[in-house]
Formats: C-alpha cells, sequence, structure tokens
C-alpha cells in the first residue's frame, strides 16, 4: 500500500480517457506525478497526454493487474466504472478514490436520492419502478406531470421522459426501455446551481464558490460563476456538500447539481464523485482548480485554495462549434480548452472556452 502524502514521482492510474481524465493527467504531470490511463479507446484524449495508457476493457483483469501494480493511487473520470472493478483493485491491493461506496451511491439514482434522504439532504419526492404495477404505484404517489428516468447510466439527459397524464405512463415507460427506473416529481426550479467540493485525506473539506448552469436539450451548454446568490444559499449549498463528503468518507473532487427553488431552498438533483463540466470555470477563475484539487486530495496532499480570482462564463463547444477555436482563440477575454478528440459528431463535447471578465464587474 501507497503511503500519503505521495511523493512527487509516484504514479496515479486514472480510469476512462475522456476529457476530464485528459484534464486531471494535465493537472497531475504539473505536480510532479506520472499517469497511466486505462481505457478500451486506444489513444484516448486522456492517454495522449499520460505517460502511458493500457489499452482495455474495465473488466479486464490482466489489465487490471498490470494497472494495479504501476499505480500508488487509482481514481476515475465516469461514475460508470464497473463495482466489480473497483473490487478487484482494492484485491490486488490498489487503493482506489473516491471509494465504493461513492461509487456505489452515484451509480444508481434510487440509490443516490435514498442516500440522501437518509443523511437529511432535501431532494425531490421520487419512487423506484421496475414493471407496470410498480408503476402504477409510483404514479399514485408521485402523480404527473413527472420524470421518468433509469436508474444507472443516464448522462447528459439521456434516458428519460416525461409523463405528462397519467395515461401516457406506460409509453414513457416505453420508450426508456422499460429499465429499472425513477420516478421523480417535477422540481419547480427557477435556476439550476452546482457546487464543487473537495475532501482531504485527512477530512480538510473545501468548496468552491457556487455555480449557475444552463443545459440545452439535457447537455450543459453554459456555466457563469461565481453565481450571484444570497450568503443564505452559499451556506446551504456548503453545508449539503459537507455532509454528503462526510457521509460518503469521500477522498477526491465531488459534482454537486442543485435545483434552487423560488423561496430560496436548495435540493440536490444528483452527485457525481469526479471532477465535474460545471467546475471547468475553475481553470482560469480559481486559484487552484478542481481537477488539481482532485489530483492533490487523492494523493494525500493538503487542499489548495479555492477562492475565485475571476468572474468566469464558460461555455461548452459542441460538435462544429470546434471549428470556430480560430476566432476564439483572438478573443483577449478568452481561455480555449480543447479535447483533442479527432471526429467532432454533433453534440460531441469537443472543448470549451472560459471567458474571464474581473469579479467585482
Ligand atoms: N425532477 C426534475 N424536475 C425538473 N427537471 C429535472 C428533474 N430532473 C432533471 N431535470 C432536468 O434534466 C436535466 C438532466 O437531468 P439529470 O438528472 O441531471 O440527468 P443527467 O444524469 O443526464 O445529467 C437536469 O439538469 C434538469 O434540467
Ligand atoms: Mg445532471
Amino acid at each position: 500500500m501507497a503511503e500519503f502524502p505521495l511523493v512527487p514521482g509516484s504514479t496515479i492510474g486514472i480510469l476512462g480517457g475522456g476529457q476530464l481524465g485528459r484534464m486531471l493527467a494535465l493537472a497531475a504531470a504539473r505536480l510532479g506525478f506520472d499517469v497511466v490511463i486505462q481505457d478500451p479507446e486506444e489513444g484516448s484524449p486522456a492517454g495522449r497526454v499520460s505517460a502511458r495508457q493500457i489499452v482495455a476493457a474495465y473488466d479486464d483483469r490482466w489489465a487490471l493487474k498490470r494497472l494495479a501494480e504501476a499505480c500508488d493511487v487509482v481514481t476515475y473520470e465516469f461514475e460508470n466504472v464497473p463495482a466489480d472493478t473497483v473490487s478487484e483493485l482494492a484485491a490486488l491491493g490498489a487503493m482506489v478514490s473516491p471509494g465504493a461506496k461513492a461509487l456505489a451511491a452515484a451509480q444508481d439514482r434510487v440509490v443516490e436520492k435514498s442516500f440522501l434522504a437518509e443523511i437529511g439532504v432535501p431532494t425531490v419526492a421520487f419512487a423506484p419502478v421496475h414493471d407496470s404495477e410498480s408503476l402504477a404505484a409510483a404514479l399514485a404517489k408521485i402523480g404527473a406531470p413527472s420524470l421518468l428516468k433509469t436508474r444507472r447510466e443516464g448522462y447528459d439527459g439521456k434516458g428519460q421522459a416525461w409523463i405528462q397524464k397519467a395515461a401516457d405512463a406506460e409509453a414513457s415507460f416505453d420508450k426508456i426501455g422499460r429499465q429499472a427506473a425513477i420516478l421523480e416529481a417535477p422540481a419547480d426550479f427557477g435556476r439550476e446551481l452546482s457546487v464543487i467540493a473537495a475532501r482531504g485525506r485527512d477530512g480538510e473539506i473545501a468548496c468552491y464558490p457556487v455555480a449557475e448552469n444552463h443545459h440545452e436539450g439535457g447537455v450543459l451548454r453554459r456555466t457563469v460563476a461565481p453565481a450571484k446568490i444570497t450568503q443564505a444559499t452559499r451556506d446551504q449549498a456548503e453545508k449539503i456538500a459537507a455532509k454528503i463528503l462526510t457521509a460518503l468518507d469521500y477522498v477526491g473532487v465531488i459534482g454537486v447539481e442543485l435545483f434552487e427553488l423560488s423561496d430560496g431552498k436548495l435540493l440536490v438533483n444528483e452527485f457525481a464523485p469526479r471532477v465535474h463540466n460545471t467546475g471547468h470555470w475553475t481553470q482560469d477563475g480559481c486559484e487552484v482548480d478542481q481537477f488539481e484539487q482532485h489530483i492533490r486530495a487523492v494523493a494525500g496532499w493538503p487542499l489548495g485554495p479555492t477562492a475565485p480570482h475571476h468572474h468566469v462564463e464558460m461555455t461548452n463547444l459542441l460538435g462544429a462549434d470546434v471549428d470556430a477555436w480560430k476566432k476564439l482563440a483572438a478573443e483577449p477575454e478568452t481561455r480555449v480548452h480543447l479535447y483533442g478528440k479527432g471526429e467532432a459528431r454533433a453534440g460531441r463535447k469537443m472543448g470549451h472556452v472560459n471567458r474571464l471578465r474581473p469579479l467585482r464587474d
């Protein structure tokens, strides 16, 4: 077992080779670590900036053995890492952070919301669905309109269908493939906010300023941060993040998505046990960004300061948006972040830009 804090020159493993892995790897390199990526896709965005990539599926036992041997700590950039992968790595003596408890809670929307209810964090009302009978029971409890979501593997609004009236319920269930699901009451929110927070190996917690998020068709388009919120809202968000982190005995960065209701109350929509798209603004807006913060946490280093030094508007470059790179690069207030992905398929996250303005404007 590795000793913490990890000394520079140690090796950090990352499951997943997408843009989040890429930005984590760049941050790790800056702190003197080597990174090994495991991803089934050859030449992944993260693999291309790391010391090494193991090209293998996440359940490839031989590959996991090599990863465990090579790394002092292993982390991940997506929450759908199979639970068996994490237990296999643990059996091989590898330290995986954030741990199995956080992953299990984040992988299943019913487990996630039940966990939040248990620790006293408010969410919308919900009920589990797995067949016509439980769908009818859930509808009787939650009513319509309501939102049916698959319990597992949904992202960017995929695997979701609204039920406008009770008579549409079966059709909506068909739409999501009659998979195990959750029925959620509609959140009557004015704004969507998020809080990115971190917990270190010693239990220290640091929160970034709350961000305001705008989605289009279920996909994050824009984040503005720090959000204009009251001190009471900020306190609520930080308290929620701290409760979740502590209850999960969490190590690393977490992204907590929030609904702000008209009376100022915050509900948790969901959380991601990883760096988060709504935290990309911290790269150019905060003293230490979410990627370095995550590496610091999993390496057992002290957490860095999260104070903002600029106001940032982050815009995702989806699909062909990325073709504007030349124009964007010429804007003095704009910082361009590109993920090195080859094919700009419609809707694919190709990069993002952070537009800066002085904090006091
Ligand atoms: N219960 C709800 N009521 C109203 N809108 C919702 C609800 N749940 C999700 N949404 C909307 O759908 C978006 C995506 O849902 P989310 O649960 O975050 O799934 P994903 O895992 O795809 O991000 C949210 O950001 C929000 O805009
Ligand atoms: Mg979401």
